[in-house]
């Protein structure tokens, strides 16, 4: 639990301080003159010393230079703004300060980061259902518990299939608001028109079809966290809604202008580049900052060093588990783990052990299917697609993906694994591409039993 020492003569001003630190998690000591200060700072040195440096029997700023020496961060609240007074201390380390009357969204912000990077954090971090021990993973289940307990927005960037909703959940379970709802929403599969009802509700007769009152996911998210997945995939007018949202912890449902209040953390996630996506227009500029004070980003399966192993391990002992077996992989199976470069990441791990497991004669699965092993190696020659070097990002993209989905003769969920996108998100970019008109082969007929 990180640690709080406040200094201010002010009886109220103490108490209203520590109300708001306790609630963000910290455990808080008070101080109301220079010399208990100094006893208290030698006694326990805080993450944190909130000091006001007019107070009795001193000078705070003696206090402000010991906390500073032990490590500490100081921001000094003050009443008074004297250049003399800030230039001293910052000198001193002062970080940052807070005029009186203090802001409070301002100081919850300062705790908020405090907490995020406190050393109360567990060395192996926090898991949650994640399973790993490469370094790469092992660096987001200590983000995952730093950043947990506090009410930071957190964005979560990765290639599809990296995990990004199992960390989300991880968040979420790592929060003081664990007993709270998790409502997971992908923004990329509701359609844009009735997102925003989605999102903040409606009520009766706001639009047709709307016969009857509803609660939106900020609303049935109350007090929990929302996880807001391929955020990108949001309407540019709704993301200035979420923006306001975020800021104001307020909105309206749709068809009405009564103010909900709402205690929300929201996650978001994409597996775009978010800068990528900033300078093509999806996703607005100020959102992305509001959304990115935490960016956290889980590793593609290929830098996982022997994770592989361990998640098919654990794929293939939850299917044992469901199904009282007892099969096990062949040596060569457990070669190929660690050769292949996973483009579809753990969702593709997780499908290749599931083929394995079905198509196994006996106890022990060999590899299933060898030509998916091999993607990601070197592509047969026809497998390929010109791009010239001045076609627009979104035009090569669009290209790859028809040329992909041709190839898989029509399957889109075959597609969106080779693509290494989920098949959601493949489905919007299809819908996309026949409005404007190109060709997009369809899925083939189910075969006839
Ligand atoms: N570290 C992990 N341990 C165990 N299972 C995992 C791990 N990472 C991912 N998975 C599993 O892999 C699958 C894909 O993970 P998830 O849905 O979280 O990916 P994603 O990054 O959200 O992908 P997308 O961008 O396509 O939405 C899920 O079945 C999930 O349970
Ligand atoms: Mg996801």
């Amino acid at each position: 639990m990180p640690h709080l020492l406040i200094l201010d003569d002010d009886d109220l001003i103490r108490d209203t301080l520590s109300e708001v630190a306790r609630d963000s998690g910290f455990s808080v000591g008070e101080a109301a003159s220079v010399s208990e200060a100094l006893e208290q700072l030698t006694l326990r040195p805080p993450q944190l010393l909130l000091a006001d440096i007019r107070v009795k029997g001193g000078d705070g700023l003696e206090v402000c230079r010991n906390a500073s020496a032990l490590g500490s961060e100081v921001v000094v609240m003050t009443g008074y703004s004297s250049v003399d007074y800030a230039v001293e201390a910052m000198r001193l380390g002062v970080r940052d300060f807070l005029r009186k009357p203090i802001c409070m969204d301002r100081l919850q912000s300062i705790l908020d980061r405090i907490a995020s990077t406190a050393e109360h954090i567990p060395a192996e971090g926090f898991r949650g259902r994640m399973v790993g021990e490469s370094a790469g993973i092992q660096e987001v289940y200590r983000s995952i518990a730093r950043v947990g307990p506090t009410n930071t927005t957190v964005m979560l960037i990765g290639e599809s299939g990296t995990g990004k909703e199992l960390a989300a959940e991880a968040i979420h379970k790592a929060s003081k608001r664990a007993d709270k709802p998790y409502i997971a929403v992908n923004c990329g599969a509701i359609s844009p028109n009735l997102m925003e009802s989605e999102l903040f509700g409606h009520e009766r007769g706001s639009f047709t079809g709307a016969d009857r009152q509803h609660k939106g996911y900020f609303e049935q998210a109350d007090g929990g966290t929302l996880f807001l997945d391929e955020v990108t995939e949001m309407p540019l007018e709704l993301q200035v809604k979420l923006l306001r949202v975020l800021e104001s912890h307020e909105f309206m449902r749709v068809g009405s202008h009564k103010i909900q209040k709402c205690d929300v953390r929201v996650v978001a996630a994409t597996n775009r580049n978010p800068e990528q996506a900033v300078r093509d227009g999806r996703l607005r500029e100020d959102l992305y900052y509001r959304l990115a004070v935490f960016p956290l980003e889980l590793p593609p399966l290929r830098a996982r060093e022997s994770d592989p192993q361990l998640l098919a391990d654990r794929f293939l002992a939850d299917l044992n588990e469901m199904h009282g077996t007892q099969r096990v992989f062949s040596p060569e199976v457990y070669e190929q783990l660690l050769t292949h470069n996973w483009p579809g990441n753990v969702r593709e791990l997780r499908n290749y052990v599931q083929r394995a497991y079905v198509m196994a004669d006996g106890d022990t699965l060999n590899a299933p299917v060898k030509r998916r092993m091999q993607i990601g190696k070197k592509p047969a020659s026809g497998d390929c697609i010109d791009v010239p070097v001045d076609t627009t990002l979104a035009d090569a993209e669009r290209k790859l993906i028809l040329a992909t989905l041709e190839r898989c003769a029509g399957v889109k969920k075959q597609a969106a694994t080779l693509l290494g996108v989920s098949p959601k998100t493949l489905y919007n970019r299809l819908m996309a591409y026949a409005a404007e008109g190109y060709v997009v082969m369809p899925d083939p007929e189910p075969e006839k039993v």
